[in-house]
């Protein structure tokens, strides 16, 4: 039995998908979604304020301030909750409407940023923002996630070491990057380790992270506009990149076989699928590390006008090809939508039940 009395105390950490049979490659999937969170940045904003308490750099009329794309948003103002905190998230029109509400039913403010910087992009702008605010008034704390030494060391304490107990004979490791706050704490570690790991950073095609050109990116956590300052390139082998149509179709191909998982486990596991696969079936123990689970990207993943409108109608056909979607199933004549449903009526196609007693 696990009782815990504040909801930072928990957190699942020995849960892995075998993803063989999904995937058709030798992948494990380190599910970091199971606490009060939903999401890996609990860890990162725990070992932050806890950091900020020890240094005295939070006291009790302190107003939390940060800029997130929205996980790490919700673990804070859960922290702030439970802490008596106030918490103010910086944020732009990518973040999930659910997100958003999550933070405000925990009693914190949220600011949407809605003009992006030229050249910073949303991220760019959100920092200005976050940057004004500390200027305007001294109560605000910026833990600033971009720069903060806890966020990687949070994983070097706890995620990497986890892996690492659970999987001794390592060889690879994927890893998703948008801060890097998890590359580069796994990556540091297992430099560390008395085992050689090849540590594969996952990022979004559109991210500057790696040095790529920026373009358009709809699906928030990884990637970046603005090169991470705490990335250090001579921890990571090798960089995988994923395109947003592969992000949701390897969502997508999961959710068919019952793991709703959020947009960056997406990313993970179709960078890690390609690298496998170009890599052929040599026996190599992979972990990729799951981030984040879907619910919170129901009005957007996992939902169809908003997939084919901004990535065409096709961008399912290979996930459809391989298991049978809704539209295939008979329709019923008395399906209905509510007037405020932004649901299309393929999306509201009801099972055919049985009758009781029949
Ligand atoms: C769901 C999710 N996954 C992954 C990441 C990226 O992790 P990191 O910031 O440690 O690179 C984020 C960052 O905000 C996120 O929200």
């Amino acid at each position: 039995m696990t009782v815990i009395s504040v909801p930072q105390a928990f957190n699942e950490d020995d849960l892995y998908v075998d993803l063989r049979s999904i995937v058709d490659a030798p992948l494990y999937l380190k599910c970091e979604g199971f606490n009060f969170a939903g999401s890996i940045k609990l860890k990162a904003a725990a070992e932050m304020v806890e950091g900020a308490e020890r240094d005295g750099v939070l006291t009790p009329d302190s107003v939390l301030i940060e800029s997130s794309s929205g996980n790490l948003g919700v673990a804070l103002a859960m922290i702030a909750a439970s802490r008596g905190y106030r918490f103010l998230c910086v944020t732009d029109p990518r973040c999930n409407l659910s997100t958003r509400r999550l933070m405000e039913a925990l009693g914190s403010q949220v600011h949407i940023i809605t003009e992006p910087d030229p050249v910073g992009g949303f991220l760019g702008a959100r920092i200005d923002y976050v940057e004004a605010m500390c200027a305007s008034d001294p109560r605000f704390v910026w833990l600033n996630q971009y720069r903060n030494e806890g966020n990687w060391r949070a994983h070097h304490k706890r995620t990497a070491p986890a892996i690492a107990r659970d999987f001794p004979d390592l060889d690879v490791l994927f890893v998703g990057a948008g801060t890097t706050g998890t590359l580069m704490g796994c990556a540091r570690f297992f430099a560390e380790w008395h085992r050689r790991v090849h540590v594969v950073a996952v990022d979004s095609v559109g991210s500057v992270t790696f040095g790529g050109p920026p373009a358009r990116r709809m699906i928030p956590g990884l990637g970046s506009g603005v090169r991470p300052p705490l990335l250090d390139e001579s921890y990571v082998d090798e960089v995988e990149l994923v395109e947003e149509a592969d992000t949701l179709r390897a969502c997508h191909r999961l959710a068919r076989r019952g793991f709703l998982f959020g947009g960056s486990t997406g990313t993970v596991v179709s960078g890690a699928t390609s690298w496998l696969a170009r890599h052929g079936d040599s026996g190599l123990t992979a972990v990729a590390i799951a981030p984040d689970l879907g619910e919170r990207y129901l009005d957007t993943v996992y939902q169809t006008n908003w997939l084919e409108d901004l990535f065409g109608k096709g961008v399912l056909d290979p996930v459809r090809a391989a298991h049978p979607f809704p539209e295939s199933l008979p329709r019923a004549a008395t399906a209905t939508t509510t007037a405020t449903s932004t649901a299309t009526p393929a999306d509201v196609v009801p099972l055919p039940l049985p009758r009781s007693g029949s």
